[in-house]
């Protein structure tokens, strides 16, 4: 299957577990690529939407910024085409150690939208980088999310 990742990172956290990923949906025998949205300094409008065309499915990948989905990758929402049923995995990454600071509605937000383009949502979760369980979490995450 030719999958797309599609990561929003800016200090590198989200794009270590997505580069997990990849490794590992390529021991699967897909081919995956990881194509990175760019945002202005102020995440204010985006500098680089990649195109979703071409993928038979996706994963969407963002930080949690201020308690929700990092900005950027709601910019790029908009940008999404129908999805048709698509598969389309979702993972966060955040700071804190609780998902109610942030993860749960950035994970929530995504979805709701993902569907409203008819995507086939699957759930990767969430990665709190300063959990001492946070090896545990990105295994978890890979695994939910390699087709
Ligand atoms: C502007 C900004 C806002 C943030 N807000 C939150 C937050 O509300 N909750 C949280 O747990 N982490 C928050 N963080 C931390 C990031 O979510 C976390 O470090 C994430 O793993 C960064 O991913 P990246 O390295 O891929 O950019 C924030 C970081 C930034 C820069």
């Amino acid at each position: 299957m030719k999958i797309g990742i599609v990561v929003y990172s800016e200090t590198g956290h989200t794009l270590e577990v997505a580069d997990r990923l990849q490794e590992k949906m390529i021991a699967a025998g897909h081919y995956a690529e990881i194509v990175r949205i760019r945002a202005d300094k102020r995440r204010m409008k985006l500098e680089e939407a990649p195109s979703v065309e071409g993928y038979e499915a996706l994963v969407l990948a963002s930080p949690v910024h201020a308690f929700t989905l990092a900005r950027p990758m709601k910019l790029y929402l908009k940008t999404f085409p129908s999805l048709k049923d698509r598969r389309v995995g979702i993972f966060v990454t955040q700071q804190l150690k609780r998902p109610f600071f942030g993860g749960n509605r950035a994970l929530r937000f995504l979805q709701k939208n993902l569907e409203k383009s008819k995507a086939q949502v699957v759930l990767g979760g969430i990665v709190h980088w300063s959990a001492k369980e946070r090896e545990k979490q990105q295994e978890t995450v890979v695994e939910r999310l390699v087709p």
